[in-house]
């Protein structure tokens, strides 16, 4: 297939004139049943029943193909599409590339971790450039859902719980993926997903239905997805679940009124898996038929997978149920995708490319430096770490010290092996000259496997581990322990415990590995411990009685020599939690942008909404430690009241206090006072990761305007921007006391 026509030079980008008239003659030439084939997401792999992707692309062509990630089979299937399908339209292969294709960088929520939008880019540009090598044209990503419930397991693929921050990385990602030119053979589109609301499943439960006020939807949900319409996303992916009872793949409202009405977006959406046959199961739809005339009717474009748009649009329109205009109408976007990434003249992928695009060492690097940048120092008492590198015995104790697969987390690339540097062989590099020993321990695992275990994820297929094999393994790492001058406890989640199917009830440590960790701090050693994780953890325990706490998340391929790095003191950690850590998967859902209730936590009778815990967070949103100190002064408002639609200027100094180098977020928080509606307590409203050498001062600027002060307000029904009066804090975390005022008047 290599002397096939491949992904050349960027060609020039065809004005928008020209791919109208395109798309027109095309669709001029389409019979309805082709039209319908482009509405069709068909799966390459072969667990799916029904046709096999050959015949359809062959009888009628398709929109796409997914679930495939095999260069050579993409060139095939294409050829069918492109050679011998009526209508000649190339396919769009389309992936899960969420956070790296072959060099896996830190999942999305490590990533927002980082609180500086350019990490992301950099890594979605090199998984762009790989999956782009690979012959694939589309990833299923950014995913951009708010997560408040750190029991809800896809809190791992986005960035969080605050719309701010979880905006700006939106947009970073979609720069990243998509760069600034659909033809470019070197970028991926990118998909919002999932449209929307879907992290506030009830009780966190996965898939669970979604109950939202609109101003909790435009508030919080929907910045997100709004900033990547505005960085140019073109595509977007409907939710699984009902919200507020109507599901979203047949949501008119949502896909319609709100994406495109009032968002302006011009791309096509995707359903999410098998969404549109599902509105029948979710008993929103009488049968696939009716399901197929919902979602067409709502704005729904493309049916992934569950061939009910294949089965059923062209007789709605023989019936007269849809008219021919309604089909055009979703076909004409993704013809147009298509004509815009220029796949008419280079349909096909080089066979060759992959393995020189993966090989560049700077890939490597820029995963290695995205690990660093995105690690969050809980705790350091006694100033423990750095560790020196010195040290001629340590003990490194865990069931995912040595875990590639927990490394490199959730959500890897369909088929992917994992490939990363564990935090026992980062460990193991770092220190040649010493004895670095290892013991797992007792494993961990879930109680309740789901459908990925089965396919994609080892760790299920392992024979279930005895309890005397376990207690062996208990009894081995501590006498490993005992052994070591310090010890590294390497604890958290396998890479299955946090994704799709993967939330849980409680936010604790799995299996045994509290009990491991207080054996081996009952040896009265120096004791750290590093998380890899892809939720907040109750580690309450650990953040009494463990010293050094590193919370690493899911690092990606270069992990375990990133975080060898910090622990050696040859990255200084800057990272900041985009979520708080609940004491307990029963507080959650749990977020710091609460309104006031009238025992604010600050009134004098507060003790805790619970009597039986503290309801604050164990660690807060926006915090994360150094190894220096900083100091955040000299707060500066441009002025005190200013009229509604006026700008302010926010100033403030930050200055590294400390003996060695280091990253500080600045964080700017608001709280309006009164209004048309409460608001919250704190409100992210800007924010900076600043360098700063020992004894060095930066002023930070930011700009509060319209944008940041304005909301949609339940009470008018409505966006407005209120005379109010303001708080205004600036700090390292979302507990910032630098106080100013503002007055906003008419
Ligand atoms: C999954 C996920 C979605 C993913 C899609 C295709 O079920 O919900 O995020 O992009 O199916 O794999």
């Amino acid at each position: 297939m290599n002397d096939m026509k491949n992904a050349g030079t960027v060609a020039t980008i065809p004005s928008d004139a020209e791919v109208t008239a395109r798309v027109e003659a095309l669709l001029g030439r389409m019979s309805l049943e082709e039209k319908v084939g482009q509405l069709a997401q068909i799966s390459g792999a072969d667990f799916m029943p029904g046709p096999k992707a050959e015949e359809i692309i062959r009888k009628r062509g398709a929109g796409s193909v997914l679930w495939l990630n095999d260069t050579k089979k993409f060139n095939e299937l294409q050829k069918i599409a492109v050679e011998e399908s009526p209508s000649g339209i190339p396919l769009l292969f389309a992936l899960d590339v969420i956070h790296g294709y072959r060099t896996i960088f830190p999942v999305p929520l490590a990533m927002a971790s980082s609180w500086d939008p350019a990490v992301a880019e950099q890594a979605q540009t090199i998984a762009a450039k790989e999956a782009r090598a690979a012959g694939l044209h589309w990833t299923f990503g950014p995913m951009l859902d708010i997560a408040r419930d750190a029991r809800w397991g896809r809190i791992v693929e986005g960035a969080g719980e605050d719309p701010y921050l979880g905006a700006a990385m939106a947009a970073a990602q979609v720069r990243g993926f998509q760069g600034n030119d659909l033809a470019d053979p070197e970028r991926v589109v990118a998909c919002a997903k999932h449209f929307a609301g879907y992290g506030a499943a009830d009780g966190g439960r996965d898939y669970d239905p979604v109950f939202l006020s609109e101003a909790q939807l435009r508030n919080v949900y929907f910045p997100p997805f709004q900033a990547a319409v505005n960085a140019g996303v073109a595509t977007f992916m409907s939710a699984y679940m009902d919200l507020n009872n109507v599901p979203a793949s047949g949501n008119r409202w949502l896909l319609r009124d709100v994406l495109r009405g009032e968002f302006g977006f011009a791309g096509f959406v995707v359903s999410d898996a098998i969404a549109v046959g599902n509105l029948v199961v979710q008993g929103h739809a009488r049968d696939g038929r009716d399901a197929a005339l919902r979602s067409l009717k709502a704005g729904l474009n493309m049916d992934m997978a569950s061939s009910v748009y294949l089965e059923n649009l062209a007789d709605l329109v023989n019936e007269g149920l849809l008219s021919m205009a309604e089909i055009d109408e979703m076909v004409r976007p993704i013809l147009s995708l298509k004509v815009r990434m220029g796949l008419f003249e280079h349909p096909y992928v080089d066979e060759t490319l992959l393995e020189k695009v993966v090989a560049l060492p700077e890939h490597r690097q820029a995963a290695r430096v995205a690990a660093q940048r995105s690690m969050v120092l809980l705790r350091n008492e006694g100033g423990l770490l750095p560790l020196p590198k010195t040290l001629k015995n340590v003990a490194v104790i865990g069931p995912l010290a040595d875990s590639m697969e927990a490394t490199e987390g959730s959500w890897m690339v369909f088929g992917h092996k994992p490939a990363a540097v564990t935090v026992l062989q980062g460990i193991r590099a770092k220190l040649p000259e010493a004895s670095v020993t290892y013991a797992p321990g007792p494993e961990i695992r879930k109680d309740i496997p789901s459908f990925f275990d089965e396919v994609i994820f080892s760790e299920a297929q392992k024979p279930i581990q005895t309890p005397e094999a376990a207690e062996a393994a208990f009894q081995t790492a501590v006498e490993t322990a005992r052994g070591a001058d310090v010890v590294i406890m390497v604890l958290g989640e396998n890479a299955n415990m946090a994704g799709e199917f993967a939330s849980r009830g409680s936010l604790d440590l799995p299996g045994r590995q509290e009990e491991l960790l207080k054996a081996v701090v009952a040896l009265g050693k120096p004791v750290v411990l590093v998380l890899l994780n892809g939720r907040p953890l109750s580690i309450n325990w650990a953040a009494e009685h463990v010293p050094a706490i590193l919370e690493a998340w899911e690092p990606g391929t270069e992990g375990g020599n990133a975080v060898a790095d910090i622990l050696f003191g040859e990255v200084n950690p800057g990272g900041k939690l985009p979520v708080c850590f609940p004491r307990s998967g029963s507080h959650a859902p749990l977020y710091y942008a609460r309104t006031l209730t009238h025992q604010p936590e600050d009134h004098p009778q507060y003790r805790s909404r619970y009597w039986d815990s503290p309801t604050t967070p164990l660690y807060p949103f926006g915090f994360g430690l150094s190894y220096t100190t900083f100091s955040i002064t000299n707060l500066n408002v441009s002025a005190s009241q200013v009229k509604i639609g006026e700008s302010v200027t926010v100033t403030a100094d930050v200055t590294n206090t400390g003996k060695v180098a280091g990253d500080e977020v600045v964080q700017l928080y608001i709280h309006q006072k009164w209004g048309s509606d409460s608001r919250p307590m704190r409100e992210l409203k800007g924010f900076k990761r600043v360098p700063l050498n020992p004894g060095e001062t930066k002023t930070v600027t930011f700009n509060l305007g319209a944008d940041e002060l304005r909301y949609w307000s339940t009470n008018a029904g409505r966006w407005l921007q209120d005379a109010a009066a303001f708080d205004i804090w600036v700090g390292a975390d979302s507990l910032a006391t630098l106080h100013a005022d503002l007055e906003v008047v008419n």
